[in-house]
């Protein structure tokens, strides 16, 4: 990747200055962080870490971008090329790379190294924060995207007291919700939101088939009849959806779900994050499992939120980035932060027991895919491929659940994009 087809081919001004490691005084640090946190629980966590920073002496501006991923990313590219970058952004997976090579991203090892970062951070995420052989990144989450989550009221009502755990039980409670007037699958009509429930079909397919077509981007898998079998169980779903999901927010569709107007979700786990915000409880209200699978494999969609800086001439923003960094990776933002979104910790020297059941699952769920081989990085959540391969696909699945498209062509259109911009 390129610095031209980074910033698609614009020209740059390249973000002069030092790099962040100087050792000057914290007279004054300032930051600027665009993120994509413009509601909830992210909002309302980040927000506490904020406080955090102004407790320290910090001067925070907040540049939250609404929208989702792709949105931010947009503003940053615009940013950059006017030569403004923030000096912080919220930036993960292979863009943090990306970004690293095309333009230099602040050198954070003058915190990392202190806090002993390589020992503590979950070892899969290290690499991923790294560029260089030093950390360019900091974690502040581990979030699992294959949930599903069920409506405690809406099994009620059709007799059921146990999540489906193959897409045969799926289907058949759907129908049976379907005839109890139900909504069998909540859905927001979001290109983000159907790049999640597609991906998690994808993974409930079987992890290997998930491996090679989001990891490899092989081929044949994404035009073959296994990625045909994904898009006719989408279509299934999608016309379990109801009418009122354009543009609707994952988490009112979360509410229908939570009142049992709805069954099923499929999102990540800042469902949990906002769920307990609004009161909603695991188990007495919804629970919290493994998207079915066709073939019994168990795998874990990782999604980690982290931050990256942009160098910078001015001190009082070089401190502000050091101090930003030391407080995103310390225990007590890892522990208030990750209560509040749902997430889990990205360090493991936490102790887990004040954290709902369903983050307490998320981490041994982690543990069993680590051991297992089923620890996967999510494509929907950026963490899979660079975002112009995550764009074009997802551009495909909602056109697909927006249209009458076939299966076939909804495969085919899959691999030929993905071509395209490998
Ligand atoms: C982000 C989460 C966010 C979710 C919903 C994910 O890509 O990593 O922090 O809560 O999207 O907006």
């Amino acid at each position: 990747m390129t610095m031209k087809s980074l910033l698609k081919g614009t020209a740059v001004i390249a973000v002069a200055g030092a790099l962040l490691s100087g050792g000057v005084a914290r007279a004054e640090p300032e930051v600027e962080l665009m993120h994509m946190w413009t509601t909830g629980s992210g909002a309302e966590a980040l927000a506490k870490v904020a406080d955090k920073f102004r407790e320290q002496g910090g001067t925070w501006t907040d540049n939250a971008i609404a929208g989702h991923t792709a949105s931010q990313y947009a503003a940053l590219r615009a940013r950059v090329m006017a030569g403004d970058a923030p000096t912080a952004v919220q930036l993960k997976g292979p863009n943090i790379h990306e970004w690293a090579e095309a333009v230099g991203l602040a050198d954070l090892s003058r915190i990392a190294e202190p806090g002993n970062w390589s020992e503590v951070m979950a070892p899969a995420l290290v690499d991923i924060m790294s560029y260089d052989g030093h950390f360019v990144a900091v974690p502040v989450n581990i979030h699992r995207v294959n949930w599903m989550y069920t409506s405690r009221k809406a099994l009620d009502a059709i007799g059921e007291t146990e999540a489906p755990e193959n897409w045969d039980q799926f289907n058949a409670m759907a129908e049976k919700m379907e005839a109890a007037g139900i909504i069998p699958v909540a859905h927001g009509g979001q290109d983000w939101q159907d790049i999640t429930i597609f991906e998690a079909v994808v993974m409930g397919m079987g992890l290997d088939f998930y491996k090679k077509a989001f990891i490899d981007l092989d081929d044949e898998t994404l035009r073959g009849l296994e990625m045909v079998a994904t898009f006719d169980q989408l279509r299934k779903m999608v016309d379990w959806m109801d009418e009122g999901m354009p543009g609707r927010a994952w988490s009112e569709a979360a509410v229908l779900v939570m009142k049992g107007e709805a069954g099923f979700q499929f999102q990540g786990d800042w469902y949990v994050g906002d769920m307990s915000r609004l009161g909603y409880e695991p188990d007495t209200d919804y629970l919290c499992t493994t998207q079915p699978t066709a073939d019994g494999s168990f795998g874990y969609t990782l999604n980690s939120d982290s931050f990256a800086f942009f160098e910078q001439d001015s001190e009082d923003r070089q401190e502000g980035q050091a101090l930003f960094a030391e407080l995103a990776m310390s225990p007590e933002v890892q522990v208030f932060f990750n209560q509040a979104k749902g997430s889990i910790p990205a360090r493991m020297d936490i102790d887990l027991s004040d954290f709902n059941s369903c983050q307490q699952l998320s981490a041994e769920h982690l543990n069993q895919a680590i051991e297992t081989g089923g620890l996967v990085p999510s494509l929907a959540h950026s963490m899979a491929q660079p975002q112009r391969i995550r764009s074009s696909v997802m551009e495909i699945v909602s056109n697909f659940m927006n249209t009458d498209m076939s299966s076939e062509d909804a495969a085919n259109q899959i691999a030929d994009a993905v071509q395209a911009n490998i």
